[in-house]
């Protein structure tokens, strides 16, 4: 698959057995960044060519997307002599890309860098976009840049060891997209699930390859996210606001499957959205795909409220919302109200066995 971008094109490879490893550690002046969890796991299987005193091995927390982070990461680059021509070659999820983005997009304003998605949350959606994201005080995501990288390869036998949590928070965003994608796609996703759950690689893959084919249609038509790319955000805006007051305990793909439940509260109440096809959607697939507790979600409204008026998104008085309607076309609302979002939390608890 290839991907158009005003800032370079690039390609996403998918691939069945770990040979590509021998492939990177061919490449000239390479430096790898990988994920402290993922380099524990692999390091004596796939990764035993790697040298580690050529590699710069990351312990991975939220935390760590800020720019006290990327200054560490510049020194530890430099201690291993990263020059222009460097090639910095990223195994990792969605934080490691962020992060890594950031600094390949910064560092001697912008070196060569390969990305290699470990998480399902970053092999099915965050790998394309270009997008690279930093948290700011209690803003999340609030700098950053466009800098795709030059390639990036899908090896989906990673997946086979991520945690249940991280796996069903990749799932939430794998059933947005499809949702996005239209009826027939979130039936055949929808068809898909059992399998999914049971982490079947050819499911895997495909679901994967058509999840990156839905999100091209909206990037390239939208590269910088002036218009119709914000659609992407279904869920979203509750989803951030989610993912921040459980202070990131609960993960980003499981917070946008509960924002995509209030989202389509909300269209539902305003009568954009039948209570057959919400019923269908939240009973065959965002129910499904939900792993965290009722317990997890006990947080109070308010605080929920307060935290969407900080999302960097908004540009109106009253709050943003993506809403899905009949026809499985996406719009965006600047006129969210608070009662608004109080009833779609109530009706969800209640819906909620
Ligand atoms: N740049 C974008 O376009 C974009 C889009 C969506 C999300 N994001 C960001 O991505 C982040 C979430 O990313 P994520 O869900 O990939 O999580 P992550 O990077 O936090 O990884 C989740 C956990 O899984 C571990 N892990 C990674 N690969 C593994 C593997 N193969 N086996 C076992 N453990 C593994 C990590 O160490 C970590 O503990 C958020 O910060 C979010 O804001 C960015
Ligand atoms: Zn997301």
């Amino acid at each position: 698959m290839n991907i158009k971008s005003s800032i370079r094109d690039y390609s996403v490879e998918f691939v069945e057995t770990s040979e590509f490893m021998d492939s990177l550690i061919r490449q000239p002046q390479h430096i790898f960044i990988i994920d402290g969890t993922v380099w524990d796991l692999y390091k004596s299987s796939t990764f035993e060519k790697i040298r580690v005193n050529q590699a710069v091995i990351q312990p991975i927390s939220e935390d760590l997307k800020n720019l006290e982070s990327v200054s560490k990461l510049y020194d530890h680059l430099i201690t291993l002599q990263a020059k222009r021509n460097i090639t910095l070659i990223v195994l990792g999820g969605g934080i490691l890309q962020d992060i890594c983005g950031y600094v390949a997009s910064t560092l001697y304003r912008g070196v060569k860098w390969i990305f290699v998605p470990t998480t399902l949350l970053a092999q099915a959606d965050s790998c394309i976009g270009g997008k690279t994201s930093l948290n700011y005080r209690n803003y999340k995501n609030l700098i950053g840049t466009f800098f795709p990288p030059s390639g990036i390869i899908i090896y989906p036998e990673f997946l086979l060891t991520l945690s249940e949590l991280d796996y069903y928070s990749g799932l939430g965003e794998v059933v947005k997209l499809h949702i996005m994608g239209g009826k027939d796609k979130t039936e055949e996703i929808r068809s898909q699930f059992p399998l999914l759950k049971k982490k079947d690689i050819p499911s895997l893959k495909r679901a994967i390859a058509e999840s990156l084919l839905i999100k091209k249609g909206y990037i390239e038509e939208d590269e910088f996210d002036s218009g119709r790319r914000n659609m992407l955000n279904y869920g979203h805006c509750f989803g951030h606001a989610i993912e921040t007051i459980s202070n990131f305990e609960i993960p980003h793909g499981q917070a946008v499957v509960v924002g995509m439940i209030l989202a389509n509260l909300v269209s539902r109440s305003r009568g954009v959205l039948s209570h057959e096809i919400n019923d269908y959607i939240y009973k065959e697939l965002l129910k499904q795909s939900l792993l965290i507790s009722k317990k997890q979600l006990e947080f109070n409204p308010d605080d929920l409220i307060q935290a969407m008026k900080k999302d960097k998104k908004r540009t109106g008085a009253d709050l943003a919302l993506i809403m899905m309607d009949q026809k499985f076309n996406f719009i965006r609302v600047n006129d969210l109200t608070e009662q608004e979002v109080q009833k779609a939390i109530s009706e969800f608890r209640n819906a909620t066995p």
